[in-house]
């Protein structure tokens, strides 16, 4: 099949690239790019756990052809933590408050909760609940997934953490 070039903006890195116009997004990223953060959990736009940041919105990468993509920004788990290594709010709450079990939906879930909180930088529990509805967790329950953004959310703006209730 005839390849196309391809050219965007990576954790702030240009790439450029040739795909088959049928490769998916999730594979461009993960086997072209080594880019390997966000995960396959379905394949079906289910799961959430493929999630990235194109232009400033949450995308399920297995349901974005790479072509897609041609000339946006995309923003990965990889590109969340500050050049240094410095650990973005979101990563040291789901550290902090043991937002994760496996870890498999992690990546996705902080890259949606980073968009989340672009959206929204105060949003209630209910507001976290909804917003991350689209990335399954199968082994947290979300109630420290919930906390770990409520983290990020106070520290991110200066507040004092108000959790939430057990
Ligand atoms: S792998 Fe994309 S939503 Fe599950
Ligand atoms: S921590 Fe295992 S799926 Fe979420």
């Amino acid at each position: 099949m005839a390849k196309i070039q391809i050219a965007m903006k990576v954790n702030g890195k240009p790439v450029e690239a040739l795909v088959e116009p049928r490769t998916l997004l999730i594979h461009f990223l993960r086997e072209q790019l080594n880019l390997t953060g966000p995960h396959i959990g379905c394949d079906t736009s289910h799961c959430g756990a493929c999630t990235i940041d194109l232009d400033g919105k949450s995308v399920k990468s297995c349901t974005v052809f790479a072509a897609q993509a041609d000339g946006s920004e995309i923003l990965t788990i990889e590109g969340i933590a500050g050049a240094d290594g410095t650990l973005h709010a979101l990563q040291e709450g789901f550290r902090e408050m043991h937002g994760l079990q496996c870890g498999f939906c992690t990546p996705g879930m902080i890259t949606r909760a980073y968009r989340l909180l672009q959206e929204n930088a105060n949003p209630s529990e209910a507001e976290i609940r909804f917003g991350i509805a689209g990335n399954l967790c199968r082994c947290t329950g979300y109630q420290n997934i919930v906390k770990a953004i409520q983290y990020a959310a106070a520290k991110l703006s200066g507040r004092p953490l108000q959790e939430a209730a057990e």
